[in-house]
């Protein structure tokens, strides 16, 4: 295990990302290209910054990436990368969504790696990640293009089910995924959501709320 962490470590120090966690996104970029040139990515939970320095590499310079987290990041973006804005903010802050709407009233993806302070109670931790997530899928209501596309980190547990079957309701594909470096005794997993359905609201075609049944089963470990 500790070999699996030392090499992801190392390989974002060779590469210059200020986080392992960049290979997470770059796991689900090469497999599901859906971040694309041109696009504007908002990344919440951005510090360090490899997650948007990464989809600043991706989108090039005709797209753009607004980074928000509690702390401020340092990182600038690479020669023929999107511009990075980065942005102070609690993503609790109702103001947040305004000051956004003012940069870009819509961005194509919404990138959430938000993770919230643990304290060792399992049941605890598991929730506050939960109202982070949910938080982040509330906001693609008002900042998601229509046909945009959401990826979130989640930690699994007994009301994780009920969070995927919010996002399907949302998304015309839902992936659950494991990443190879995410560490196996980690609970997190990433949610990825294909092809907003904007003003669904969270309800399906016939209007009853969706399970997480399918998505559950298609997890890739
Ligand atoms: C795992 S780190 C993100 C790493 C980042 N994706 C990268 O690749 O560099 C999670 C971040 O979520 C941020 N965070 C947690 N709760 C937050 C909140 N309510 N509002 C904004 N950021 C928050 C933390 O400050 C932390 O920097």
């Amino acid at each position: 295990m500790r070999k699996v962490k030392d090499f992801y470590y190392q390989k974002a120090k060779k590469d210059k990302y200020p986080a392992r966690s960049i290979y997470k996104l770059e796991e689900v970029q090469k497999k599901y290209h859906f971040l694309r040139r041109g696009d504007a990515v908002l990344d919440l939970g951005c510090c360090p910054g490899s997650w948007s320095l990464y989809a600043s590499e991706v989108v090039g310079e005709s797209g753009l990436v607004v980074g928000v987290d509690l702390q401020e990041t340092a990182t600038s973006a690479r020669p023929g990368g999107a511009l990075i804005q980065w942005i102070v903010a609690d993503i609790m802050d109702p103001e947040l969504v305004l000051q956004l709407r003012r940069i870009r009233p819509a961005f194509k993806v919404l990138l959430s790696d938000l993770a919230p302070k643990t304290t060792g109670n399992r049941w605890a931790d598991h929730q506050q990640s939960l109202n982070l997530v949910r938080q982040t899928l509330d906001m693609t209501e008002i900042l998601l293009h229509d046909k945009g596309h959401f990826l979130c980190k989640a930690f699994q547990g007994e009301d994780f089910p009920a969070f995927v079957g919010e996002v399907q309701a949302r998304f015309e594909q839902v992936q659950v995924i494991k990443p190879k470096s995410s560490r196996t005794e980690s609970r997190e997993v990433f949610v990825l959501g294909l092809g907003f359905r904007k003003g669904r609201g969270g309800l399906v075609e016939d209007g009853q709320e969706s399970g997480a049944g399918e998505a559950i089963a298609g997890v890739e470990a």
